[in-house]
């Protein structure tokens, strides 16, 4: 959540900054501001809204020659998403930017208050820039009072701070909040996550929580709370898989037709012939476990949701899934033969992130299925395994929960191979339709076509009911969080056995049901479930392989002899309708409103 670039060096620091807040824009665009020292020429530029707004406003000016820069996307945490609360923020000649949360700020501010500081801003950042200043008047020394501040500081923060002080360093520090530094040659670059700096820099450094330092002259300095220490870089890929949309209207509509393409690169070198295989686990990782917990999410818990029917079912072992959020709060009993699991698009959402220090804590075995390398919760982890979708960059997650699904299928094969829970005969049968899985998430022209009518008789009404059973009510909670959140319609996912024992009093022909109807699951029994809301006028699009005389509209999927297939082809026409519904209303489908891709507070 939010977005940091920083640059020092000679380049035109103003489109370095800009290029960069262009690739995390998908993380927070309430705002976004700049601020540059070049010599002793300070220059500071906010809009709110999205990006284009500060390119805009930014027009005209130039910043060639030696500087020192920083910029920030912003989604809101304290205080409206106005110009005053956008970053950097300013003391009397020094500016900040910072992702995360300072949790005592409302102490420090009042402190400062005191003393006779006027704040400008709503925001717990504001107080970082204020402290700084507070202590450099009584030090005349950049790095020390720049110390002193981040010592004061609780919660969570990647920051990066600027003054006329010292107007050739950077300085920075990051606890909870991720921040790397970029190198190419005497410039560095700074970022909350690669892809700023990817195609600018050639090797990174991933901070370490509780590291913090300055950048001057082309050195990084840098220290933790035993003081000096030395890093190793690393090389950062050259291969920006960027922000073209290749021709589709959206990034969301990019990624799902992608799905079908990246299922095989998610596969490619686990599903064997006659195996599972998971070169990141080693072979003794699951010995002496006995039960699962997963924690994740929004899509995430939805995937894990999912798996939960099938680490049951097919490995044979105990599975329990939780909501991150809720997790962290319950006083859970944790037992040390239970492995726990954290999902996780980004790596870094907040919630997933601190139930998986928790678990650690309880001397748990964690394991973290994720989207982005070197992530947080990839780190955290004893082991990980890369879901490899490929940058995702809309909102509504499509392609990750895909991968995730797929690669919690593989993780319940390899476990039942593991503990000896599953036969030949069913390991064979699972591998085989795995491998048919790229050809189930395949976008054919009619299919996109027949929603893209379709869509139009459902911008109204009072509600979605998207209804399921087994694995397939997950799949409903996914296919009504993807509609509500890019269409903003209400919508719930409902195990359809539920229905009557509340919910059907809602039926009228202004309800709209979303009935996933597969064959090789429970048929008769949802088929009743729907005929009760159709015999109460409820509006029915039925999806199955099976035409359906109740319905109103009808999406006919493929006769298959496996559950997950019809799973992930439904999956396909649930996130299609919600970008259709969401296209007909004239809605940001990137980039909804209220939210943000990746979601790094509590
Ligand atoms: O990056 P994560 O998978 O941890 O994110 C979890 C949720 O914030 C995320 O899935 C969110 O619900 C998406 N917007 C859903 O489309």
């Amino acid at each position: 959540m939010c977005g940091i670039v920083g640059y020092i060096g000679p380049k035109e620091k103003k489109e370095i900054l800009l290029e960069g807040l262009q690739e995390l824009e998908y993380r927070g665009y309430d705002s976004a501001g700049i601020a540059i020292i070049e010599g002793d020429k300070l220059n500071n530029y906010k809009a709110i809204g999205k990006l284009e707004n500060l390119r805009e406003k930014t027009k005209a000016y130039k910043s060639e020659g030696f500087g020192i820069s920083i910029g920030h996307t912003r989604w809101a945490t304290h205080g409206k998403p106005t110009e005053l609360n956008a970053h950097p923020h300013l003391g009397a000649y020094s500016y900040v930017v910072h992702n995360g949360i300072i949790e005592n700020y409302q102490e420090l501010k009042v402190e400062l208050q005191a003393e006779g500081v006027s704040f400008l801003s709503q925001t717990d950042t504001e107080t970082i820039v204020h402290l700084f200043e507070k202590y450099y008047n009584k030090s005349n020394d950049a790095f020390p009072a720049f110390e002193e501040t981040i010592r004061r500081l609780e919660g969570a923060y990647a920051t990066l701070l600027i003054t006329e002080a010292a107007p050739d360093t950077i300085f920075f520090a990051k606890n909870g909040s991720p921040m790397l530094i970029g190198f190419d040659k005497d410039e560095v670059y700074f970022a909350s996550s690669d892809t700023p700096i990817i195609g600018k820099a050639t090797e990174v450094y991933y901070l370490e929580d509780g590291e913090y330092g300055y950048v001057k002259e082309g050195t990084v300095h840098l220290f933790d709370s035993n003081g000096s220490k030395s890093f190793t870089k690393q090389a950062l890929t050259a291969d920006k898989v960027s922000a073209q949309k290749d021709g589709y209207r959206f990034f969301m509509e990019k990624e799902i037709y992608e799905q079908s393409h990246v299922m095989g690169d998610t596969m490619i070198g686990r599903v064997l012939d006659n195996s599972i295989n998971f070169e990141e686990l080693d072979e003794n990782f699951f010995e002496g476990i006995n039960a699962i917990k997963i924690c994740a999410c929004g899509t995430s818990y939805h995937s894990a949701l999912t798996s939960a029917y099938l680490f049951e079912r097919i490995s044979k072992v105990r599975c329990d899934i939780e909501i991150a959020s809720e997790f962290r709060y319950k006083e859970p009993l944790l037992t040390k033969d239970t492995l726990f699991i954290t999902i996780s698009q980004s790596g870094e959402t907040a919630d997933t992130l601190e139930a998986l220090k928790m678990a650690k804590r309880a001397g748990l075995k964690s394991l973290s299925i994720c989207n982005v390398d070197n992530s947080s919760i990839v780190r955290e982890s004893d082991a990980a395994i890369l879901t490899r979708a490929g940058i995702e960059k809309g909102v509504a997650s499509t392609k990750a929960f895909a991968t995730q699904m797929m690669v919690l299928w593989m993780l319940t094969l390899y476990v039942g191979q593991e503990k000896k829970s599953i036969s030949k005969e069913v390991l064979h049968k699972e591998i085989d339709a795995m491998l048919r899985t790229p050809k189930a998430l395949v976008v054919t022209d009619e299919l996109h076509a027949k929603l893209q009518r379709l869509s139009k008789r459902y911008l109204h009404g009072h509600g979605f009911f998207f209804i399921g059973r087994d694995i397939f009510f997950p799949l409903a909670l996914e296919g009504a969080l993807k509609l509500k959140e890019i269409s903003y319609l209400h919508a719930e996912g409902y195990p359809a056995g539920e229905m009557k024992h509340g919910p059907i009093a809602l039926a009228d022909s202004e309800l709209f049901t979303i009935a996933l109807m597969p064959k090789t699951m429970h048929y008769d029994k949802i088929k009743s479930n729907v005929e009760e809301l159709s015999a109460r006028d409820a509006t029915i699009l039925a999806i199955s392989p099976e035409p359906f005389d109740l319905a109103d509209d009808f999406i006919q999927t493929t006769y298959d002899s496996h559950p997950m297939l019809e799973f992930f082809e439904m999956m396909v026409v649930t996130q299609l309708l919600a970008l259709e519904i969401s296209v007909r209303l004239g809605n940001d489908v990137d980039m909804p409103r209220n939210l943000a891709k990746s979601v790094t507070v509590e």
